[in-house]
């Protein structure tokens, strides 16, 4: 069984989703979401799931005791930032080579980088008035938003349509090909 550890900061929908997919699967299990938010939507839904959540604060991320050791203790095969926006140590892109991921609701390499997140880049995307937005699922490395990209996906954006109106369609978007590139790098 591949095991898939999910840092994640805000809603947790994408979480949720993933998990859901691979539920029942004898290949891939969701074996635990960590959080650096106590109040964080994801934790609700992580107890209503039944999915194991663990808080750190930054002492516990960045500080000397080693969040490298802690994320060992959950033998993941693949770790995945869905909505999760503290920078990566290197300690942890080396500890875990080609085996951390993330994915931006944007395609990189545009509207990506520190404060590009979350709504911030679907305003953006309206404001130049693009003609298309997307999703983009990538390795992480030291360097926000920058690593080898594994995945994108496309999505029409009309006039008419508001920043609101682009998220969903991103989130749409990253429901249907998160899960399955998870797969597909697992199995
Ligand atoms: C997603 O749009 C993802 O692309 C970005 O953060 C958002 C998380 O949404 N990295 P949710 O918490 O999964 O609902």
């Amino acid at each position: 069984m591949k095991r898939v550890v999910i840092l994640a900061s805000g809603s947790g929908s994408n979480a949720e989703n993933i998990f859901s997919y691979f539920k029942g699967s004898d290949t891939v299990e969701v074996v635990a979401v960590l959080t650096n938010k106590k109040t964080a939507k994801v934790l609700d839904r992580c107890e209503k799931l039944g999915i194991p959540a663990y808080f750190f604060n930054r002492e516990a991320f960045s500080g000397p005791s080693g969040f490298v050791e802690i994320m060992k203790s959950f033998r993941p095969d693949l770790i995945v930032l869905a909505g999760f926006l503290w920078k990566i140590s290197s300690s942890l892109i080396n500890a875990f080579p080609n085996k951390i991921i993330n994915i931006h609701p944007a395609l990189l390499p545009k509207y990506g980088g520190k404060g590009m997140y979350g709504s911030k880049v679907h305003e953006a995307v309206k404001e130049n008035s693009e003609a298309e937005t997307g999703i983009t699922i990538h390795y992480v490395n030291e360097n926000y938003d920058e690593g080898a990209i594994i995945f994108q996906a496309k999505t029409a954006i009309n006039t008419s349509d508001t920043a609101d109106d682009i998220a969903q369609k991103v989130h749409q978007l990253e429901y249907e090909h998160f899960p399955k590139v998870i797969e597909k790098l697992l199995t």
